[in-house]
């Protein structure tokens, strides 16, 4: 008897848990109630849209039900039954509600991108809704949603490594599904220069191949003697900020400056302080020749290269690095020791910020907002500037300034470092740094932890970062990112209490969701805690 109460109340429980669909949601909604009674989403339920605005977001759900669930819905305009899309002027931009009743589904949406969100939940549901003969079975619910910060980003370094442009597209639809709004495309360093710029060609023609990589971490001396590049031109990146917006993700090009530059000056030797040779840098790490900031011809270069920038990225933000730049170059150098007395500057770091100053005026001219590592904020910053915060130890200063704030701290946010603490477990047979972010640490970021509510005001998103020194192939740049981009999503996005047994619960759900995108995604015990001791 025993034995059959226990097995009758695990199979409630499964039950139960079929009949699951929107307390499944990451991020987790602001709320989500669910009701007696079902409906079921059939071949033949018909996606009705009230706008021509939500026929796009409407084909792209069909598009993921139809490789997800096996179902071909029609898109109808004007339509009352089935899945029922409509903007709602009371709700925000980024707002959604989406009811599910023994009727249909309804979803509004402040705007096509709340719409957009609204369809993203219910694709979750969908996946994790019962099977039935004629479809999938979701309860009755009521979800009302918005985002706690505007801002929800996740950064690829194509330069490290490269990624196609169909690679590329599977990040935006990564970053997408996750509700997320910014994709910062890192496309120059170091290791390779990855944009076409019509006016300076050889900045792909010499830039963005190197003669060969380092084995192993950046100082072993050993090289594997292979040539590696790659690059965009301009009209597969037109193509790429088409493919964003139409998912309702922001481009923002990083073009780091003035260090990590030397692909540039490989390119053209005059960018830098001396007069030599540059070779596009065959190891990692921090190099020490960066841009001359003494020279007017540098500012020629970068005003022509930024020009062709704007034509191809509408976004509202610019990122221009600004990391890692030392001066010990512009110490030696006598155009940039001329150009510090010239503007009765301090030191070498009042030059960078110099630069800075003078590139933000370029941006200006163009409506652009610059955005910048946290590094800018040295020798000075205009309070215009939007920070990008990497380095923890900054928080409180760079929250302190009355800018805009990015957080992405790299021991929350760094997904290149290792998924677990237990090295004889980590199968990810990757370098990097030593530093575990484990998906508990990811979703622990509080974004206005010992923060001040001015501080607090100055929080505008916050953004995961993926760099690729270790990660030559886009399969581990999604194990990589997933699951632990669902955590930065959720940090991003929901308010209230964070409980991490409960996000585990939901990652579950979404897991399965991966496999069904094709998405490759980490193991998932991981998810349970194993990872912490
Ligand atoms: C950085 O990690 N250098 C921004
Ligand atoms: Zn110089």
């Amino acid at each position: 008897m025993k034995k059959f109460l226990l097995t009758f109340a695990a199979l409630v429980a499964v039950l139960t848990v079929s009949a699951q669909s929107a307390t499944v949601i990451i991020p987790r909604p602001l709320e989500a109630t669910q009701a007696k009674g079902s409906y079921v989403v059939t071949p033949k339920s018909v996606i009705s849209v009230s706008d021509d605005s939500l026929v796009r977001p409407a084909e792209i759900f069909a598009g993921y039900v139809a490789s997800e669930a096996g179902m071909t819905l029609a898109v109808e305009k004007g339509g009352k039954k089935g899945i029922v899309l409509s903007l709602d002027s009371s709700l925000g931009k980024e707002e959604y509600t989406l009811d599910v009743t023994s009727k249909g589904v309804a979803i509004k949406g402040g705007t096509p991108q709340g719409v957009f969100y609204g369809l993203q939940s219910l694709r979750q549901m969908i996946s994790a809704g019962a099977k039935t003969k004629k479809g999938v079975e979701l309860q009755c619910a009521s979800v009302k949603d918005k985002p706690l910060l505007g801002y929800r980003g996740a950064m690829l370094d194509v330069c490290r490594h490269f990624f196609t442009v169909a690679e590329v597209k599977q990040f935006i639809d990564m970053i997408a599904m996750h509700k997320m709004n910014v994709f910062h495309w890192h496309l120059t360093e170091d290791q390779g220069w990855r944009i076409e710029i019509k006016k300076y060609p050889n900045l792909v023609r010499k830039g963005s191949i190197r003669k060969q990589t380092v084995i192993g971490r950046w100082d072993s001396q050993s090289y594997d003697g292979m040539p590696y590049g790659g690059y965009y031109t301009q009209e597969e990146i037109r193509d790429v900020v088409k493919y964003a917006s139409e998912r309702y993700v922001e481009v923002i090009p990083e073009i780091d400056m003035p260090g990590h530059m030397v692909a540039a000056l490989a390119s053209y030797n005059w960018l830098g302080c001396r007069n030599e040779k540059f070779e596009v840098r065959p190891t990692w790490g921090v190099s020490e020749d960066v841009l001359c900031v003494g020279k007017e011809s540098t500012f020629k270069f970068v005003e022509e290269v930024l020009a062709e920038v704007f034509e191809l990225f509408p976004s509202k933000y610019i990122h221009l690095g600004g990391d890692e730049a030392p001066n010990v170059r512009w110490k030696e150098c006598p155009h940039c020791q001329k150009r510090i007395q010239k503007e009765g500057l301090k030191d070498e770091t009042e030059l960078q910020s110099y630069f800075t100053r003078r590139v933000e005026k370029i941006l200006e001219k163009h409506n652009r907002t610059l955005v910048g590592w946290d590094e800018v904020i040295h020798g000075g910053v205009n309070k215009s500037v939007t920070l990008m915060l990497w380095q923890d130890k900054n928080r409180q200063q760079v929250t302190s300034l009355g800018n805009d704030v990015i957080l992405s701290p790299k021991l929350f946010c760094y997904m290149n470092y290792y998924q677990t603490k237990r090295p004889y477990t980590n199968k990810e047979g990757d370098l990097h740094c030593r530093t575990a972010v484990t998906l508990r640490k990811a979703y622990s970021l509080d974004p206005y932890e010992k923060l001040t509510p001015e501080q607090c005001k100055s929080i505008k998103g916050v953004q995961c970062n993926l760099w690729t020194e270790f990660v030559k192939t886009f399969e581990r740049v999604q194990t990589k990112m997933l699951p632990r981009m669902a955590a930065t999503a959720e940090v991003g996005w929901s308010q209230g209490e964070k409980n991490f047994d409960d996000f585990a619960r939901r990652m579950h759900h979404l897991r399965k969701l991966y496999d069904k995108a094709g998405f490759h995604h980490y193991a998932t015990y991981f998810y349970n805690g194993v990872d912490e001791k």
